[in-house]
């Protein structure tokens, strides 16, 4: 299994991603033409962390998004259901501890955290809504869901020009630097197939989740939402 399908069974996901952990952050930081730091530290802002805040950063991968939320001051857990991933973040000392799960079945009891957050997750899970759910699930009323991820440029030029980008030379680009480069494949056509920004706030608002809020960034290639546990 080289690549998932946009039918995105968990047992592909997580093959593909066992298959690429080794080159996965060098990968993601070509593909998003260095911007990604800022992307974090925006997601890690819009978590509203207080000192000592226990923080479940969903898909985390290699544990550098969970990084970034420890470096904050956040008690990070960091949860992947790809063990090639998470053994490679063990490898390089992400100071985070990891924990094997599937996003829309979280090994986690009810009201757990103050705040959870996925980056660049979600669009890969099987079932999106069901990982938002258990997300609003672990975390206390009152506390922080916030979801980083791939969107829809708003100014329609741009988006012209960023589809090219996805579909072209990004493979090409892959297919240098990525260990699989079919995976790329993949990605640019699960980010073309997720719902804008809009349809997402609607998920967030049909779990349950209140003061639902978005905001574009780089002009739109990725969006924060963020929404609120009900009290
Ligand atoms: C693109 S990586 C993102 C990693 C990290 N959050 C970051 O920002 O670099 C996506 C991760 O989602 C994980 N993933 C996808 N579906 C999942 C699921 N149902 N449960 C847990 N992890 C999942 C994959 O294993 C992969 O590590």
């Amino acid at each position: 299994m080289s690549r998932a399908d946009l039918e995105k069974k968990p047992y592909d996901v997580a093959t593909m991603f066992d298959g690429i952990a080794k080159r996965y952050d060098l990968m993601n930081d070509v593909a998003a033409m260095g911007q990604v730091d800022m992307w974090r530290e925006l997601m890690v802002d819009a978590l509203e962390l207080r000192e000592g805040d226990r923080v479940l950063d969903l898909a985390a991968g290699t544990g550098t998004s969970s990084a970034a939320i420890a470096k904050a001051g956040g008690r990070v857990v960091a949860a992947d259901f790809s063990l090639g991933m998470m053994a490679e973040g063990r490898r390089r000392g992400a100071p985070v501890p990891f924990v094997g799960a599937d996003a829309q079945h979280l090994p986690f009891a009810d009201d757990s955290f103050d705040a959870a957050t996925i980056s660049f997750g979600l669009r890969n899970v099987h079932e999106p809504t069901a990982a938002l759910r258990e997300m609003t699930r672990v975390v206390r009323p009152g506390g922080r869901v916030v979801v980083c991820e791939f969107s829809t440029p708003s100014w329609a030029p741009f988006r012209a020009v960023y589809e090219k980008y996805l579909l072209r030379a990004l493979p090409a680009v892959a297919s240098r630097i990525a260990s699989n480069s079919e995976a790329y494949e993949y990605l640019a056509e699960s980010i073309l197939d997720w719902p804008d920004q809009p349809a997402l706030r609607g998920w967030f608002q049909g779990v349950g989740l209140e003061q639902v809020r978005y905001r574009n960034l780089s002009g739109g290639i990725v969006a924060l939402h963020r929404g609120i546990v009900a009290t």
